[in-house]
């Protein structure tokens, strides 16, 4: 009797895990116009754009790397809020959509976001341990953040 059960169980399990990976996946990259990257209009520095790229592109641009696990459902539905959520507050890849106000917002927040070790976000952290900030990458960050506000400023 039990084991019948369980059988069922296994059964419905199953089905419903096959059933929701036909429920489409609402995000993906799209097309970057490399005029109006952060990196065409900011002075990225060689170790900024490293961090960058290792630990935020993920999420705050439109060139997302997609491993296996990241389109299975229901990772893949979780990614994709997180994507879509990234990508409307600071997207790297669109940068030219910002006027200097906003520029300097989000580059104070950058500054203060990682000092406070709220970014990357934590559930990233758990599967890619080395997006983790060290305090010289949060330095890094800082100055190079202070700088552009800076030549914002004087432009
Ligand atoms: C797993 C996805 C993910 C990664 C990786 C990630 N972020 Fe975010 N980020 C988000 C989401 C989602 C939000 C919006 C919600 C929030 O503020 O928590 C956000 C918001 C922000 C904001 C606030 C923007 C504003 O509105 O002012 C800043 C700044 C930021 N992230 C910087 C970074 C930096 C810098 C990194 C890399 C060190 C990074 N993030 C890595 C997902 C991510």
């Amino acid at each position: 009797m039990i084991r019948k059960i369980l059988k069922w169980v296994a059964i419905v399990v199953a089905s419903v895990f096959v059933g929701i990976q036909f429920v489409p996946k609402s995000v993906t990259n799209a097309a970057v116009d490399e005029s109006r990257t952060i990196n065409a209009r900011l002075r990225v520095t060689p170790e900024v754009n490293a961090i960058l790229a290792r630990s935020c592109n993920d999420c705050h641009t439109q060139q997302t790397r997609f491993p296996w696990y990241s389109l299975v459902a229901p990772v893949s539905w979780m990614l994709a809020d997180h994507i879509r959520e990234g990508r409307d507050h600071l997207n790297f890849s669109d940068w030219a959509s910002y006027d200097a106000e906003e520029q300097d917002m989000l580059l104070q927040n950058i500054c203060r976001i990682t000092r406070r070790g709220a970014m990357p976000m934590p559930s990233y952290l758990y599967i890619h341990g080395d997006a983790r900030l060290s305090q010289e990458d949060v330095k890094t960050l800082c100055d190079w953040t202070q700088a552009e506000r800076g030549r914002l400023e004087r432009k």
